[in-house]
C-alpha cells in the first residue's frame, strides 16, 4: 500500500481546478496547523509530566475558567499561524476580540479556532481536540471582528484534530472529507480515511441527558421516542454516547454515523445553545455536510446563519440525515 502523507495530499489538491482545489498559501496554512497540533498533541501526551494539567486561574470572554492547556494551545496557534505569511488575522474561543497580524492586512486568509475543545476532559485523560475554520480575508482595510462575520457556507477549509488513543486530523476543502493519522516517529500525518461518509440512518444518539428537564417540547418528544426502543414508534433500539468533547463526539458520528445534539433550552433565552457558531458549529457543519450528513440549529441550516458576533452561540443538531431531518420536522410542526 502506498503511503500518502499530508504534504502529498495537499500537493494533489493544488492541481485541482474548482471544487476542492487549493492555492500554495493554503498549503502553508494547513501544514502550519498540522505541525502546531502535532506539538499540542505531544504536550497532551506528557500530561502531568509536562506540568500542563489543571486550571490557569483565568476566565475567558464566555465566563469559563480557562485550563492551562486552553491557554497553551491558544498561544501556540496564534504564534505559528502569524508566522506563516499567509494569515492576516485570527479569532479564538480564548480571545475577547480578534487578533490581527499587524501590518499584514493583505494576506489571503483568516482563521478561527477552538484551540482546545473538551476542556473538562483534559484532567481526566479523555479525548479532546482542536477545531479550525478558514475564511477568505475580505481585504477591505484593517482586520476587525467584522472581517470574520461571514456565513459558514463561505468557509474555504475546515477541520479538527482529535487527541485520542490516536491523534487524527480530519479535513475538508469543500470536496469530501479526509482523515489523517499522526505517525509520531515520522512526525507526520498520514492519509488513513478517504471521502468519509455519514450513513443516512443510525441507531446511536449523543446528547447531554442531564439537561432533559430544560429542553423544549420537540426535543423532549424526539428523545423520548428514541428511549422507547423497539416497542416505541421508532421500532428499534437506540444506543447513547456522550463524551462531552464535541470533537470526539463528532468524530464518532463521522466514523460510524449517529446524531449529535446540543439544543438550546429554556434556561436562558439570551443563550441560544451552548456551542459557538464561528469556531465550533460552522467548521463541524461544513465537515458533516461534506460527508453526506446534515447540520441545522433545529430550524435552519447552520451554514446559512448570518453571524452577528464572534462568540455567538447556536443550537446544534448534526449527523445522519434522516434523524436530523426528523428533528427539523418536529420543530416545524410544533
Ligand atoms: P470547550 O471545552 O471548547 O469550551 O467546549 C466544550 C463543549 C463541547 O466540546 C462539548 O460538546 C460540550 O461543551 C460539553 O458540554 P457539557 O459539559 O454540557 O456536557
Ligand atoms: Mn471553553
Ligand atoms: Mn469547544
Ligand atoms: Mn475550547
Amino acid at each position: 500500500m502506498t503511503r500518502t502523507n499530508l504534504s502529498d495530499f495537499l500537493n494533489v489538491c493544488t492541481t485541482k481546478q474548482g471544487k476542492g482545489g487549493i492555492d500554495a498559501a493554503m498549503v502553508v496554512l494547513i501544514e502550519a496547523m498540522a505541525d502546531t497540533c502535532r506539538h499540542i498533541s505531544a504536550n497532551i501526551h506528557k500530561g502531568a509530566l509536562a506540568g500542563i494539567l489543571g486550571s490557569a486561574g483565568t476566565e475567558n470572554v464566555q465566563g469559563e475558567t480557562q485550563k492551562q492547556l486552553d491557554v497553551i494551545a491558544n498561544d501556540m496557534l496564534l504564534e505559528s499561524l502569524a508566522q506563516t505569511g499567509v494569515v492576516a488575522g485570527m479569532a479564538s474561543e480564548e480571545l475577547d476580540d480578534c487578533s490581527p497580524v499587524r501590518g499584514c492586512e493583505d494576506r489571503p486568509y483568516l482563521v478561527l479556532f477552538d484551540p482546545l475543545d473538551g476542556s473538562s476532559n483534559i484532567d481526566v485523560n479523555v479525548s479532546i481536540g482542536t477545531i479550525f475554520s478558514v475564511l477568505q480575508n475580505p481585504e477591505n482595510g484593517l482586520i476587525t471582528n467584522e472581517s470574520f462575520l461571514q456565513a459558514g457556507h463561505t468557509q474555504v477549509a475546515a477541520g479538527y484534530v482529535v487527541y485520542g488513543p490516536q491523534t487524527q486530523m480530519v479535513l475538508t476543502f469543500g470536496d469530501g472529507v479526509y482523515g489523517f493519522t499522526l505517525d509520531r516517529e515520522a512526525a507526520e500525518f498520514v492519509l488513513t480515511a478517504e471521502r468519509m461518509q455519514i450513513s443516512e440512518d443510525t441507531k446511536e444518539f449523543a446528547i447531554n441527558m442531564s439537561n432533559q428537564r430544560h429542553w423544549y417540547a420537540p426535543v423532549q418528544k424526539y428523545i423520548e421516542e428514541l428511549l422507547m426502543g423497539k416497542t416505541g414508534p421508532r421500532g428499534k433500539d437506540f444506543n447513547m454516547r456522550w463524551i462531552a468533547s464535541m470533537v470526539a463526539d463528532v468524530h464518532r458520528v463521522l466514523t460510524r454515523g449517529g446524531i449529535f445534539m446540543y439544543p438550546k433550552d429554556q434556561r436562558d433565552p439570551s443563550k441560544p445553545g451552548k456551542l459557538r457558531l464561528m469556531y465550533e458549529a460552522n467548521p463541524m457543519s461544513f465537515l458533516v455536510e461534506q460527508a453526506g450528513g446534515t447540520a441545522c440549529d433545529a430550524e435552519t441550516r447552520i451554514l446559512d446563519i448570518e453571524p452577528l458576533d464572534l462568540h455567538q452561540r447556536c443550537s446544534v443538531v448534526l449527523g445522519s440525515a434522516n434523524e436530523v431531518n426528523r428533528v427539523l420536522s418536529y420543530h416545524q410542526t410544533a
